[in-house]
């Protein structure tokens, strides 16, 4: 069998980079989204570090929350690769604010980059997936999209939206080898975590019960399996991997 074709949105970020790696290493030719508001120079750099550290992936720009840069991106892709196969949405920002000051500009960015940017990315690969009678939809939501979070109605909001896509698309596309999945990822560390104040990671961190943030590789390797041909049976559905946080 030829190699499949992975597309990591946000795929040089925190759990984006732990993503391709798992990808990677399980046989995918990867491709690893970015934006970095137009940086290439800092995008590249990252490549050449991942390349150094032994993993191959080619790197593709756009603005996931924007259509048309979207379709720029996965034109791109296609051309260089055929369809893909597989497509991590994992893009993502926060722009946290009690709701009473959260602005229209907090709320659209983050329903934009969260939520508006699963439609811009898989509307455009879905027909390849189907056409090739394989394919895996793979959405990164949140703890916080299951349970709602003081300060995040707008990322909850956006983050529980997901899941209701990815059920809805799920039923569509399930015949025809194509299964479509939520991970609901816990704390883990990075820079999206790391901007918390302090004071308030270490009272969230205390509620979770393995006693500590989960860290980028737990989430990549769920991927990994939702990815594989053994995954073809689980579609729909939410994994949450949270370290007991939120239980349900
Ligand atoms: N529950 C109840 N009350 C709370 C609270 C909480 N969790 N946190 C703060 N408050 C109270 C304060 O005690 C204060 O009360 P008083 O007015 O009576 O003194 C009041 O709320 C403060 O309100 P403000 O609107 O002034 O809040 P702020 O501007 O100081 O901070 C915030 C708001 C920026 C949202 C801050 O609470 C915060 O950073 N919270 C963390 C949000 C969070 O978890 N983000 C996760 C980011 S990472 C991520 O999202 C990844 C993922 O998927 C897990
Ligand atoms: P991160 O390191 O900040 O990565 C976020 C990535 O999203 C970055 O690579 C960023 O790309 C990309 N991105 C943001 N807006 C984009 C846009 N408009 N177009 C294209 N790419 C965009 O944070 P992370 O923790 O790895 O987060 C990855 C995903 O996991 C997010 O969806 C997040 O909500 C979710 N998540 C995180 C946690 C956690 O605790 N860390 C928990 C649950 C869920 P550039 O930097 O190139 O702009």
């Amino acid at each position: 069998m030829s190699k499949r074709t992975a597309l990591v949105t946000g795929g040089t970020g925190g759990i984006g980079t732990a993503i391709c790696r798992e990808l990677f290493t399980e046989g995918f030719t990867v491709v690893a989204g970015y934006n970095s508001g137009g940086n290439h120079d800092k995008a590249r750099a990252w490549q050449e570090d991942q390349r150094a550290a032994g993993y191959e992936f080619d790197i593709a720009y756009g603005d996931v929350s924007d259509s048309e840069s979207s379709r720029q991106c996965i034109d791109g892709v296609v051309e260089t690769h055929g369809n893909v196969h597989c497509l991590v949405n994992n893009a993502g920002i926060t722009r946290d604010s009690t709701f009473r000051k959260m602005t229209l500009e907090q709320w659209d960015q983050v329903l934009n980059a969260n939520l508006r940017s699963v439609f811009n990315m898989t509307r455009l690969v879905i027909d390849g997936m189907l056409e090739e009678r394989w394919g895996r939809v793979i959405n990164i939501s949140s703890v916080n999209g299951q349970k709602g979070q003081f300060g995040q109605a707008n990322y909850a909001a956006a983050k529980a939206g997901m899941h209701g896509f990815t059920k809805s698309l799920a039923q569509e596309v399930a015949s025809k080898g194509v299964t479509v999945n939520t991970i609901s990822p816990g704390y883990i560390m990075t820079a999206m975590v790391a901007a918390i104040g302090d004071e308030i990671l270490e009272k969230i961190a205390s509620t979770i019960p393995v006693g500590r943030l989960g860290n980028p590789d737990e989430v990549a390797h769920s991927v990994a399996f939702l990815a594989s041909d053994r995954a073809a049976f689980v579609t729909g559905s939410n994994l949450a991997i949270n370290g007991g946080q939120h239980m349900f």
